[in-house]
């Protein structure tokens, strides 16, 4: 039998990659289409879910001219050898230089209204030509190599839902949502490019690093990690991600940030839950729950230097720092202490305990407490205050530095964890697992002001640097 329709779209296809080759020869000379920017900017639009939308790797690896390669045996990105096939396949569908509009694959998935072809067995993924991932794709027709230089940054505080697939970009100007980051089932940890391009985020499902770009807030790469992540931190030059891997023995993985690859497992003393890069970006620091251990990579050489096991099972951490830059103290939470611990980064030594007291009139939670009654802890900007959060008592507890004297606490919500600050210091976000909900508290007054609806179990929350335009 004679697929009619199946012959027709054929023939459609052959003609217009012909002439699109056709046009694409002539304007050879003056326009190249840059591989390495198709390869690491275009190629992951293929791959990227959109709302309402099918990825368009789904449907374009069989039957239709414009071919993309299968990804096989669980491979999260192309090779440069299945990338030079889909370059080669893409290219046929554009004019090089020539008005946008005048190429299949960039008319394909706009909107008729924005300047599209009426159909698209894929459907329209593109409202309109401003849409950043559209615009990726028209400048590599466009002939540019490279991403255009940002024009425009802005601080952002994401809220990751750790019983989500979405992570909340809230502006702390407003305290508005301003976007989410979807396709990232159980996303843990959160931290981004000093340079703003970028945002790290670490995942569970996938035991992936997902590596997802400011101004189209898509999932770019994701990068296969060793094991199951937790937590994630990035060097100060941004050249390399520390992911905590939480499976034992135990080991961070080392993603180098230019090749996108993951350059090293390193082994340490136990499965990783959290992990840091101190203030001054000369140690890697990570805990491990299981093992009750703190290890101390330094950056430089990525090797362990030293360890410190401790009488239960490191949760968060933060540090504060000398006047010349160096790490001071690590604070840290432990497993079933309802308080924080302080140890002497030099001594490497335990030198103060602090257990936060009962709250009168609030109720006591014992329940799904995950064997942490205390997990959230911060320096504040300014080195002045610690912020360590109660899931018991719902509360977050401010000590003054370094005397570690109680200055105040704050009602921040049902099982509030982790914290982060503005730049300024001036506001905490607190994610308060137990609420669906971030809180804001302004640190000087020392008062909840807003409560921000976000995700299914808020836990990880981060500070960002994002370029938006
Ligand atoms: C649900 C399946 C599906 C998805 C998802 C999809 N396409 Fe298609 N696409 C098709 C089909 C079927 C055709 C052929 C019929 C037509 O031209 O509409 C096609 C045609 C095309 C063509 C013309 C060349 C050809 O193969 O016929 C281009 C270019 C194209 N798609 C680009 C894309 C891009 C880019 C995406 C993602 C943004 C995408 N498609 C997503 C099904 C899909």
């Amino acid at each position: 039998m004679i697929d009619h329709s199946r012959i027709k779209v054929w023939l459609a296809c052959l003609g217009m990659s012909v002439s699109a080759v056709h046009s694409a020869s002539a304007q050879q000379a003056a326009i190249n289409l840059d591989f390495a920017y198709f390869m690491n900017e275009v190629q992951p639009v293929f791959l990227v879910k959109r709302n309402n939308n099918v990825r368009c790797i789904q449907c374009h690896t069989r039957s239709s001219a414009f071919r993309l390669q299968p990804l096989e045996g669980g491979a999260l990105f192309w090779s440069e050898e299945q990338s030079r096939l889909n370059y080669a396949s893409a290219s046929a569908f554009v004019v090089p230089g020539a008005d946008p509009l005048e190429s299949r694959l960039l008319t394909h998935p706009l909107a008729l209204d924005a300047g599209g072809d009426p159909f698209h067995g894929g459907g329209k993924h593109f409202a309109s030509q401003s849409d950043p991932e559209w615009r990726i794709i028209a400048d590599w027709v466009a002939g540019r190599t490279s991403r255009r230089t940002p024009t425009k940054f802005v601080t952002r505080i994401v809220q990751t839902n750790a019983a989500g697939s979405d992570s909340y970009v809230i502006d702390p100007a407003s305290n508005q949502v301003v976007g989410i980051i979807d396709d990232i089932e159980i996303p843990h940890g959160i931290t981004s490019a000093p340079d703003g391009s970028q945002l790290y985020i670490s995942n569970e499902s996938r035991h992936s690093l997902d590596v997802v770009d400011s101004r189209t807030l898509k999932v770019k790469r994701r990068i296969q990690l060793s094991g199951r992540p937790n937590n994630v931190a990035v060097s100060k030059d941004g050249s390399k991600v520390y992911v905590a891997i939480m499976e034992m023995p135990g080991s961070v993985d080392i993603i180098d940030t230019a090749t996108m690859t993951n350059i090293k497992t390193l082994p340490v003393d136990g499965a990783i839950h959290n992990v840091y890069v101190t203030p001054d970006g000369r140690h890697a620091v990570a805990g491990s729950i299981h093992t009750r251990t703190i290890n101390v990579i330094d950056t430089t050489t990525d090797e362990l230097v030293w360890k410190l096991a401790m009488g239960a099972g490191i949760r968060p951490m933060t540090f504060d720092t000398h006047p010349d830059g160096s790490t001071k103290n690590i604070y840290v939470q432990l497993s079933g202490f309802h308080g924080f611990v302080v140890i002497d980064f030099v001594k490497r030594a335990e030198i103060a305990r602090v257990e936060h007291p009962p709250i009168a009139g609030q109720e006591a939670h014992r329940d799904g407490l995950q064997g942490a009654p205390a997990h959230g802890l911060a320096v504040s900007p300014n080195g002045q205050t610690l912020w360590s959060t109660s899931k018991v008592y719902s509360h977050v507890y401010v000590h003054s530095l370094p005397d570690l004297t109680e200055v105040g606490r704050v009602f921040v919500g049902q099982h509030p964890e982790w914290i982060t600050f503005t730049p300024d210091g001036k506001f905490a976000y607190i994610g308060a697992a137990g609420d669906n909900a971030t809180y804001v508290v302004d640190t000087k007054k020392l008062q909840a002001v807003a409560r921000i609806a976000v995700g299914q179990v808020p836990k990880r929350v981060g500070t960002v640097l994002m370029a938006v335009d």
